[in-house]
């Protein structure tokens, strides 16, 4: 078999089979194919497009390139959750402990962000002592014991995501439906998971912007769960602003504790409540969705969720006083507002826009290499529907160098659409795919 043949092969639309692609992913993992012949099927598949069949077979060829995690040890249906990602998204530090408190073992493993904020890991390790580098079997324990654990995933899972999307990056080659569904769904099988609830963000602050596309996304995502053995479904939730209140590392670990206390904003806890009544139902918690959702309002009501989220905390070596004295969290410098330039009702709200004014003041990585200032992030006061005179502040931007502000403070003004018209608040779920 020869790469040039099978780059011909995509290049003119026709399907490949699976010891075809099983042929490129272990030939790219092991360096005997080069960039330069990956780059040119990654554009290939690009512009022809992929199968279902063809995404099943690329999905188990990355799987297989690396580890597969064993949770056979841990007692129940473990069920993961995954975001396609976007602006001010802390839903597993809220959703994970009100599920684990509700019985249901939660062995999550996370990455970390290369983004606007940094991705869960980031975002639990602003919390003191934190530590997201768990040996297995702590792992394992810990989920047995508390029903709850979090850790990174390991360098040994998928390496050929790894190499392809460091390789998509360079090729504009990212937004494609099958290479963005095998990735994400090589790297959920290898994690260990029966069943997967997939959260597909759909606007200006997700990777699909249109509705059409985050559906084909969901499908795709659903039918490899599925096809391998995985009950898997995808709920379509809106990105056409940022989620919650707080963008930003600690800001977001605030948010998720103010969610479980009962004072989150409607927008997360609504996503919270959506999500983790289908992560109850495939954990076999319950069967009925009204129980389910009762069951999470339950969590938070009467305090357990908040305290298997301390118990998580001091598991992995974190302060649980951080709970109730959010001075523990490492504070930025400075907080400064910035005041809207018009009055009218919100319209809008570009949530990259906001993405990029969190990454200005140093909430993300803009290389793998770039550290996160974990305290830095944005608070918007104002979310679509709302009113806003004059003068009033939109947001407040909390940062460790006022030359930085400037920059968050120009993007998060032309992210906001001022309109004279009242304008109603944005639909938060989109859809369910099955
Ligand atoms: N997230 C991933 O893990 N992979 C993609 O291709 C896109 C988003």
């Amino acid at each position: 078999m020869k790469a040039i043949d099978i780059i011909r092969k995509k290049r003119d639309g026709l399907e490949l089979t699976k010891s075809e692609i099983d042929f490129l992913i272990d030939g790219y993992t092991n360096d005997l194919i080069p960039d330069y012949q990956m780059s040119a099927l990654l554009m290939a598949i690009y512009f022809q497009k992929m199968s279902k069949i063809e995404t099943v077979y690329l999905t188990q060829a990355i799987i297989n390139s690396g580890e597969r995690i064993n949770l056979d040890q841990i007692d129940g249906i473990k069920v993961d959750k995954h975001s396609t990602g976007g602006v001010g998204d802390k839903t597993t530090i809220a959703l994970a402990p009100i599920i684990a408190s509700l019985g249901a073992p939660l062995a999550k493993m996370s990455g970390r962000g290369l983004g606007h904020t940094g991705g869960t890991l980031d975002k639990l390790e602003s919390i003191p002592g934190l530590s997201t580098d768990l040996e297995k079997e702590d792992f394992i324990r810990n989920v047995n014991e508390s029903k709850i654990a979090i850790a990174g995933q390991t360098g040994k899972i998928t390496p050929a995501d790894k190499k392809l999307y460091a390789l998509r990056d360079v090729t504009a080659t990212v937004d494609n439906i099958s290479l963005i569904a095998s990735s994400i769904m090589s790297k959920k099988l290898a994690s260990g998971a029966d069943a997967i609830v997939l959260d597909v963000k759909t606007g200006s602050g997700a990777f699909m912007k249109s509705l059409h596309e985050s559906f084909s996304l969901a499908k795709e995502m659903v039918d490899i769960g599925n096809e391998m053995g995985k009950r898997t479904l995808a709920v379509i939730t809106d990105m056409d602003q940022p989620l919650g209140n707080a963008v930003g590392n600690s800001l977001e670990v605030i948010e998720a504790i103010e969610t479980l206390k009962g004072n989150g904003p409607s927008d997360f806890y609504e996503l919270c409540v959506n999500l983790g009544v289908h992560m109850l139902i495939l954990a076999e918690i319950t069967d009925n969705i009204d129980d389910a959702k009762k069951m999470i309002e339950n969590s938070i009501s009467n305090g357990s969720a908040l305290r298997k989220l301390e118990e998580l905390i001091e598991n992995q070596g974190g302060n649980p006083k951080v709970v109730n004295d959010y001075s523990l969290f490492k504070q930025a410098d400075y907080k400064t507002e910035v005041k809207s330039i018009k009055s009218g009702y919100i319209k809008g709200i570009n949530a990259e826009m906001i993405g990029r004014a969190a990454l200005a003041v140093g909430a993300g990585r803009e290389t793998k290499e770039s550290k996160i200032d974990l305290s830095a992030g944005i608070i918007l006061n104002k979310k679509i529907g709302d009113m806003i005179d004059l003068d009033e502040s939109l947001a407040v931007v909390h940062h460790n160098d006022m030359s930085k502000y400037e920059e968050a403070k120009e993007l998060i003004l032309s992210a906001y659409i001022i309109s004279s018209e009242k304008t109603a608040p944005k639909k938060l779920i989109h859809g369910l795919v099955l």
